[in-house]
């Protein structure tokens, strides 16, 4: 069996792409590769890699994280400039011994010796709505982070992050996305989640992590990501969504707000929008209508 899943309506197009490379026997990675990396690469899309919204500072600062479901060996940036595809650096730090987990300068430095491709990921799009946003004395908005969890046909799992985090954050701030157990996680033996949110509270409690552990004592991806959101519902109050994998391809997701979306494909499932019903004891999983697919497109 193989599967993947990832957060919002904006990853479909990636995910066609994993799909058709999992259905061919590519790997887990090259697949979630393939999925983030279609998603960074739009710059119509706010809030990941280019044309994502920057920092107060006016700066496109990205954070990313890769995690090897066999070994659990991960790989992560943080606030990371200008580099293309932050989700390609954080798969190759997932291959080193030590300092996997690089922010900053020193992560630009990374992705340049090691050959990854630079970009001034700031368009005129973004400049536009930052120089309209911080115009209001709230401005902060806008992490639909992607968050992506991916099951091959020789049972190996994956999962991946990639973001340019809260609009108008502090430069230097860093959400979930790159933390492992925060904003993802992955076991092949087990099933993978991931978290799309204020990265400030996921954070607190893990939720990732939270997840696979339910799943590990025998719930199901739905029941896990429900459980794990009802038992946040109680300290902390920021936007959370769930998804989850486990390594039979079987999916679930939960969500504490209203428009919630997420993108999965299976053996079994060609890939199929979802959107998620806001959690009360718990989130149903719909198909979504034609007005609100075509409004959304309409808006992005
Ligand atoms: N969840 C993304 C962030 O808070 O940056």
């Amino acid at each position: 069996m193989w599967g993947i899943i990832a957060t919002w309506v904006m990853a479909k197009d990636g995910i066609d792409k994993a799909s058709k490379l999992l259905n061919d026997n590519s790997s887990c990675k090259e697949a979630l590769l393939a999925a983030i990396k279609d998603v960074e690469d739009n710059p119509d899309f706010w809030s990941v890699g280019y044309g994502g919204l920057p920092n107060e500072d006016k700066e496109v600062e990205c954070d990313a994280a890769y995690m090897n479901g066999d070994n659990l060996k991960v790989g992560c940036v943080g606030a990371i400039k200008d580099i293309a595809n932050p989700i390609e650096v954080a798969e190759h730090l997932s291959h080193e011994d030590l300092n996997n987990f690089l922010t900053g300068d020193g992560a630009k430095k990374y992705a340049i010796e090691k050959g990854f491709m630079e970009r001034d990921m700031l368009t005129q799009k973004a400049i536009n709505a930052y120089e309209e946003k911080k115009k209001f004395s709230k401005p902060y908005r806008g992490h639909d982070t992607i968050g992506c969890i991916a099951l091959d046909s020789n049972n190996s799992m994956c999962a991946g992050t990639s973001t340019s985090g809260l609009f108008m954050k502090r430069k230097g701030r860093i959400g979930d996305s790159p933390l492992i157990g925060s904003g993802y996680y992955a076991d092949s033996l087990i099933g993978g989640a991931a978290a799309t949110g204020l990265g400030e509270d996921i954070m607190k409690k893990c939720m990732s992590y939270e997840i696979v552990r339910l799943m590990s004592e025998g719930y199901s991806p739905q029941k896990a990501c429900e459980k794990a959101l009802l038992s946040y519902s109680t300290k902390l109050k920021g936007d959370c969504s769930l998804i989850a994998m486990n390594n039979k391809g079987e999916f679930g997701a939960a969500t504490n707000i209203d428009d919630f979306s997420f993108v999965v494909a299976t053996q079994n499932l060609k890939p199929t929008i979802y959107r998620v019903s806001r959690i009360t004891d718990h989130s149903e999983l719909y198909l979504p209508d034609e007005k609100w697919l075509s409004d959304l497109l309409a808006h992005i």
